[in-house]
């Protein structure tokens, strides 16, 4: 009889595999030193491209000390319980109440983590007779939401509003048959590529079609729209959106997360969201943390302003030295380069040693093989300085590249 784990031990999985390669320099390193612009990997001062602190809240000191503050009065446990049990407090309710009013909801209703508050939100508004069509490149929380469904589902290709039309064409026939209804799902924003979803065009298709619409805002959240309010907001569309997601991962620089719809989706998604209703609530600290960094993304609109002055420098910069950048409209700003997997990585051992640029990479099979995708996240806290230094560190890697300096393979340390 075989052992479970021997499968285990034979493959580690598509990731796990480069683990004795990647693991502590490409996969799970470690920054160290307050979150900023500038931290130390390795010992060294690097400019990090990879932290999606957006509005650099993170180490704003008003923030630091509310957390302080919250964590000695509350600490880590309180309250105890699920939200349902024993664990509602008037502040958990405040903040859904702020967070609605600031994305034009009727109500909202906090998540412990994103990833797991989308999966049960998915999970919880969808029945057997109701089909599923979502955009085909969709974060990994979007596609385990949807592998809980036990109805039928389809994804549309990427941003593609005749394919989805094709899919609604199918999903409606369907329901026809189940009595169902049909959940359409989108992210604002693309966060490996930087496209917005094409919000406006799939909430023009409500006319032709009956559906419920479900945008994940992870990255839109805090850089879009005139408030900072989002990616409906940017696309004049946000009253569309029927059931709108954001985590508190990104621009809010915490933990935790939310959904806003109308009141009695809410109050329904209260009594049927698993993650929520079978799981603690989120700590108070970090609800006193989430309203703080409420009100300063709300009053305080020079921080989105230099993020975006950021943003533009960057891209612009970029775009100018003739790298390709893609589609991006968001502060999500990839570079693409051609070359192979061993190639990306000396490249990125490269550009840490001896350029002091920390940013991502990303590689086949999650973009075509033979591309290498470098992810930069511009904040606001970044300077003319990290952004000239990046552009000129760029500018060398291409050429290097070019003149087939990386296909020497280098063994990483
Ligand atoms: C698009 C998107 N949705 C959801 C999540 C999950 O959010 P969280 O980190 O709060 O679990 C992420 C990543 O953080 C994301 O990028």
């Amino acid at each position: 009889m075989r052992d479970l784990f021997d499968r285990i031990y034979k493959n580690k999985g598509p990731l796990g595999m480069w683990a004795s390669q990647a693991e502590g320099y490409f996969v799970f390193p470690k920054l160290e030193g307050p979150i900023s612009n500038r931290m130390k990997f390795k010992g060294k001062e690097v400019i990090t491209w990879s932290i999606n602190d957006y509005l650099g809240l993170s180490n704003l000191s008003e923030v630091r000390e509310i957390d302080f503050k919250a964590a000695y009065d509350y600490g880590s446990a309180y309250p105890m319980g699920a939200r349902m049990m024993s664990g509602h407090t008037d502040l958990h309710e405040k903040l859904e109440n702020e967070l609605a009013q600031f994305v034009e909801k009727e109500s909202a209703y906090l998540l412990n983590f994103g990833y797991q508050g989308i999966l049960s939100t998915i999970d919880a508004l969808v029945g057997k007779n109701d089909v599923i069509v979502y955009d085909v490149d969709s974060h990994a929380c979007i596609v385990d939401g949807v592998r809980l469904h036990i109805g039928k589902r389809f994804t549309y290709k990427h941003n593609d509003v005749l394919s989805l039309e094709k899919n609604l064409i199918r999903a409606s026939k369907i329901i026809e048959q189940t009595g169902g209804g049909i959940l359409v799902i989108s992210e604002g924003v693309f966060g490996m590529r930087g496209e917005q979803g094409c919000l406006k065009e799939i909430c023009e298709l409500k006319k032709k079609f009956n559906f419920r619409f479900l945008v994940d805002d992870a990255h839109g959240f805090g850089t879009l729209g005139k408030t900072g309010a989002g990616t409906g907001f940017e696309q004049g569309i946000q009253n569309e959106i029927d059931v709108y997601f954001a985590t508190f991962a990104k621009s809010m620089a915490s933990t935790g997360a939310f959904i806003a719809s109308e009141k009695e989706v809410i109050d329904y998604l209260k009594y049927n969201m698993r993650s929520q209703m079978f799981a603690k609530s989120l700590q108070t600290q970090l609800v006193i943390g989430a309203l703080k960094r409420l009100s300063i993304l709300k009053s305080r609109p020079e921080l989105k302003n230099k993020l975006w002055e950021n943003v533009l420098m960057l891209q612009n910069g970029l775009k100018n030295n003739g790298f390709n950048i893609g589609n991006t409209q968001s502060c999500v700003t990839p570079v693409y380069l051609e070359g192979s997997i061993p190639e990306a990585m000396s490249l990125v051992k490269d550009l840490r040693e001896n350029f002091g640029v920390f940013c991502s990479i990303v590689v086949y099979p999650v973009i075509p093989k033979g591309l290498i995708l470098l992810r930069l996240i511009p904040t606001a806290t970044h300077t003319k300085e990290d952004i000239n230094e990046t552009l000129d560190a760029f500018s060398k890697i291409r050429e290097r590249l070019k003149r087939g300096v990386y296909k020497l393979k280098t063994k990483v340390k």
